[in-house]
């Protein structure tokens, strides 16, 4: 990877008080690349992608994006290279789907200024790059939890980011929602060139929607640090690699040429 494009995240560590999460993490993320990061609850996956938008700062590290270190820019900057789609994000007002997607166009609106005519047209074109034009003029509130869903992401694509970061996108949704969601953000990954980091709790997913996984583990006060693989889902999700992660026994089975993980 060329040092100026993609993400390095350079041995970031981090505590919460006494309790230490992350311990010396590094990472290399090629430009375009559909990243999954999977563990067990409490492993710092959530903790980690803010490290990377710079809502938290880390104890120790220093993480860049496309060359630049994060904390060096302003967070308007920051906004147009990465959208960030929290995890369970609700809004509980009645906007306007159209409306909830534009405020994505904030970082390139200056104060007390209106939406030029090309942020009404990034709008539009992130409503139609996720397949949801027909419910603009829809109340955000009276739509399915999958388009919501893909409200968030087109209201973060309408930053024109090359960097998403996703927490658990497909939590709260129901099968055919995930699969679908997941489908879109590779497709939007693929078509934009974009780097998407995600968090997702079904290794499965992880197998199937990846072209790395990064595994981890809970550091529980070992040193072993937390990163027990990174790599292509295969290699990265083996039983040994999830025994490590979650202490669950499972094996690899393969249909039609696709892996599959099953619980022993
Ligand atoms: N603001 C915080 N203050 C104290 N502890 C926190 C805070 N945020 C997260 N934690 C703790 O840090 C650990 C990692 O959290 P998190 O990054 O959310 O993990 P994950 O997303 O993998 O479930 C958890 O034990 C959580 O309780
Ligand atoms: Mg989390």
């Amino acid at each position: 990877m060329k040092a100026a494009e993609g993400i390095r995240v350079d041995e970031v560590s981090m505590a919460y008080g006494s309790s230490k999460i992350l311990d010396g993490v590094s990472l290399s993320i090629g430009k375009g690349s559909v990243i999954t990061m999977v563990g067990p609850n409490g492993c710092g996956k959530t903790t980690l992608l803010k490290i990377i938008n710079n809502l938290l700062k880390p104890d120790r590290g220093r993480v860049f994006v496309e060359g630049r270190e994060v904390n060096s820019m302003p967070a308007h900057r920051l906004a147009r290279i990465m959208g960030y789609v929290p995890q369970g994000h609700k809004i509980s007002f009645p906007f306007k789907v159209r409306d909830v997607v534009i405020t994505g166009r904030m970082p390139y609106i200056p104060a007390f200024s209106s939406p030029k005519r090309e942020d009404l047209e990034k709008t539009e074109q992130a409503l139609v790059l996720t397949g949801i034009s027909g419910l603009a003029d829809q109340s955000y509130t009276q739509i399915s939890g999958g388009e919501r869903q893909l409200v968030m992401i087109a209201r973060a694509m309408a930053q024109q980011p090359s960097v998403l970061l996703l927490d658990e996108p497909t939590s709260y949704l129901d099968f055919k929602n995930q699969i679908l969601t997941l489908k879109m953000i590779k497709e939007i990954s693929r078509s934009r060139k974009v780097t998407v980091i995600m968090t997702l709790h079904d290794p499965n997913h992880a197998l199937m929607f990846s072209d790395e996984v990064v595994l981890l583990r809970k550091l529980n006060g070992s040193r072993a640090g937390n990163v027990i693989a990174f790599g292509p889902p295969h290699e990265a999700i083996t039983p040994k690699n999830i025994q490590a992660a979650y202490g669950v026994e499972v094996e690899i089975a393969e249909v039609k040429g696709r892996k599959l993980l099953l619980p022993l």
